[in-house]
């Protein structure tokens, strides 16, 4: 078995980025520029988004950080977009999500700059995904793409199986994961709440990618043997015997799975590096697209 190392790749990534963006510097260039909107104070958002802005500054991006009350409107958050939209200091912006509930989650993905949209969810970003154009890949979905890529975890012809069917995730996975070229070419089964059976499905599955939010749901029993687990899940348990109140744990039971699969990743230090690595990816990627514009 080995881990697919996501700390460890996610820092290569950002060595790289940060290289990039020195030669940028050099040559009298702007440097990158990404913000984030953070509308409340739900504890696990403001921790992603505070580690965006700590790698921004880790890669030598600039970086806004907007923080709005929970009460905003979303008519207030749609002028804010407006902003940030005309700004052409900023490069790339994203919404971090959930929203409260007085928001409307896909008025807001619709108002994003499909140009300035480096979390790739508006919809002409997700339907040049699906369509094999080049655009923003969803940071969660290319961090997958690249730690099996990095790791050259065969995909050609293998059954895949994704757990979940979030616009963020689950969707954008199963579409990559049957696109041709590498990673991809997989033949895969799309499950969800509603799916039957299925033990039966994850049990016939050459790579798993789990992304359910339901904590130890993977079992040993409902995988075969050389498995590739990928565990998106990033669930925060009660624990009063922890420092911070809670422990972190994803979609598998690591314990017993880890000891069937050929590769897996931990939780934590797997995915959840590699999407924000993959944020500045696209961060950089929005850069050199509006500097050929200009
Ligand atoms: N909430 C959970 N994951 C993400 C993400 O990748 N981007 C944004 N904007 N919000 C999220």
């Amino acid at each position: 078995m080995e881990i697919l190392d996501g700390k460890k790749i996610s820092n290569q990534i950002k060595d790289e980025i940060a290289a990039e963006v020195a030669k940028m510097k050099e040559n009298g260039e702007k440097v990158p520029h990404l913000a984030a909107i953070i509308v409340g104070n739900d504890g696990a958002s403001l921790t992603y988004v505070g580690s965006k802005v700590r790698s921004c500054k880790r890669v030598g991006f600039e970086s806004t950080l907007v923080q709005m009350p929970s009460t905003t409107s979303e008519v207030e958050l749609l002028k804010k977009i407006k902003e940030l939209n005309k700004n052409t200091d900023i490069d790339g912006f994203i919404v971090q999500l959930p929203l409260p509930d007085q928001i409307d989650t896909q008025k807001v993905i619709m108002a994003i700059d499909p140009d300035k949209d480096v979390d790739g969810f508006h919809p002409t970003n997700f339907g040049k995904m699906a369509l094999d154009m080049s655009t923003f890949i969803p940071a969660t979905p290319f961090g997958i793409l690249e730690l099996l890529e990095r790791y050259g975890v065969e995909t050609q012809g293998k059954h895949t199986v994704v757990i979940g069917r979030s616009h963020i995730v689950g969707r954008p996975m199963s579409i990559l994961m049957g696109r041709k070229g590498f990673p991809g070419n997989s033949t895969v089964t799309l499950t969800h709440s509603r799916t039957k059976n299925i033990t039966q499905i994850t049990s016939q599955a050459d790579i798993i990618i789990s992304a359910l939010g339901v904590p130890k749901f993977l079992k040993a029993e409902m995988v075969k043997d050389d498995v590739v687990i990928i565990d998106v899940g990033i669930t925060r348990v009660p624990d009063d015997t922890k420092e911070k109140g809670y422990y972190i744990t994803g979609d598998v039971d690591f314990e017993h799975v880890s000891k069937k699969a050929s590769y897996i990743t931990p939780v934590p230090g797997g995915v959840g590096p590699m999407t924000i690595a993959m944020l500045m990816k696209n961060t950089l990627l929005a850069r050199e697209r509006h500097r050929s514009r200009k």
